[in-house]
């Protein structure tokens, strides 16, 4: 067996993302809509499972592994599963994403586990606002989130904003000014067609990267780096700070070619690339095999020749891929 994952196209896979649950507490418009349907529990991977894929994962040159959902810290458990992970041999980074609503009440645990490294999604510093793109969510409970997180230490947090057109595009220098106050970094992504999204017209919305990025050098000068955190972002640094711009721009600066992540979903697909279908079950593999980790490996390392060269977004057209983002993590 081989200890590094290669695919046809001479990509590394070194960064795995594990979408621990399908379910959140939130209904983003652009990520779910209103009424969604959960997977029922015997499809979702059990934490032990998910620790034994991971494992895999690390053996195999993995060296990144971000948890993400749905919104990962309302599993139940959930810091056994950081814990695990964050014992794991050959893993440099353990990371999570989340919408922040709970962090208040696990910043510490997480970042006992060894989490050095958080992304806090963040699309309004209004609360209404917030509500309207968030629909269930509460502003107050994230920006308390926010504060427990920098409280308890973590080396680095980031705050991942969805502009949109319509709801926030207005408030990016707000949101830079809210980063920089607290000596946060800030990624801004241009929304991505997964799942149909009942009441949300993604393309009236649709605000690219270099709009989002003309606007914000309209208030501060970006100097531009070859810093990389190892995902799909490209930063810029805010002159006369340490804070950094990163922008996520699917549709405009295609970013496929140096992709070195695969996706693990919440009913343990494993998704090949975020924008096509191409993926393999490894649910099946662990179950049909527990503790064989020999047969897990070689169903990972077969699963790289599928990997496609990218995605085909056409945020014009009716969402190709049905799959929400929830499902798979983003
Ligand atoms: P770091 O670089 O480690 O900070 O994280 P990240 O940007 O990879 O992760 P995060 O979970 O914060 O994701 C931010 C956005 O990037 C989300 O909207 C993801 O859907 C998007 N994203 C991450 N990887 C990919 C990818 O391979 N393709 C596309 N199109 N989007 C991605
Ligand atoms: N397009 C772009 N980003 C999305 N996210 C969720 N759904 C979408 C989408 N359709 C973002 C969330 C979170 C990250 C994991 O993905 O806002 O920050
Ligand atoms: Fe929940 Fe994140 Fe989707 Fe919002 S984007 S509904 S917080 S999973």
């Amino acid at each position: 067996l081989p200890e590094r994952l290669v695919d046809r196209f001479g990509r590394h896979v070194t960064y795995l993302r594990i979408s621990v649950t399908d379910r959140c507490n939130f209904r983003c418009l652009y990520c779910m809509s209103e009424e969604m349907t959960f997977l029922p529990r015997a499809q979702v991977l059990t934490l032990e499972e998910i620790r034994e894929i991971a494992a895999a994962f690390a053996e195999l040159g993995v060296r990144k592994i971000r948890i993400t959902g749905g919104e990962p810290l309302i599993r139940r458990n959930i810091l056994w599963l950081f814990e695990e992970l964050g014992a794991l041999p050959g893993l440099r980074e353990l990371v999570l994403t989340t919408n922040g609503a709970l962090l208040a009440q696990y910043a510490e645990g997480l970042r006992r586990a060894g989490v050095r490294r958080i992304n806090i999604s963040l699309d309004s510093l209004d609360p209404e606002r917030f509500r309207r793109i968030s629909r269930t969510g509460r502003l107050a409970d994230v920006l308390d989130g926010v504060e427990a997180a920098r409280r308890a230490g973590f080396e680095r947090i980031k705050l991942n904003a969805v502009i949109l057109r319509g709801f926030n595009e207005d408030e990016i220098p707000a949101l830079v000014r809210y980063a920089l106050a607290r000596d946060l970094d800030i990624t801004f992504i241009e929304e991505m067609p997964l799942g149909e999204v009942d009441g949300h017209d993604r393309l009236g919305s649709y605000c690219s990267s270099d709009e989002v990025r003309a606007e914000i050098e309209r208030h501060w000068r970006l100097l531009p780096t070859t810093e990389t955190t190892g995902g799909p972002a490209r930063y810029w640094r805010i002159d006369g700070t340490g804070c950094r711009v990163g922008f996520i721009s699917p549709h405009s600066h295609n970013f496929c070619a140096t992709c070195n992540r695969v996706r693990l979903t919440a009913e343990g697909r494993l998704l090949l690339c975020l924008g096509q279908e191409h993926s393999v079950d490894l649910r099946h593999v662990v179950r049909a095999h527990p503790g064989d980790r020999d047969i897990l490996k070689r169903a990972i390392v077969a699963a790289m020749d599928i990997k496609p060269q990218g995605h085909e977004f056409d945020l014009a057209a009716r969402p190709a891929i049905l799959r929400h983002m929830n499902v798979t993590g983003g």
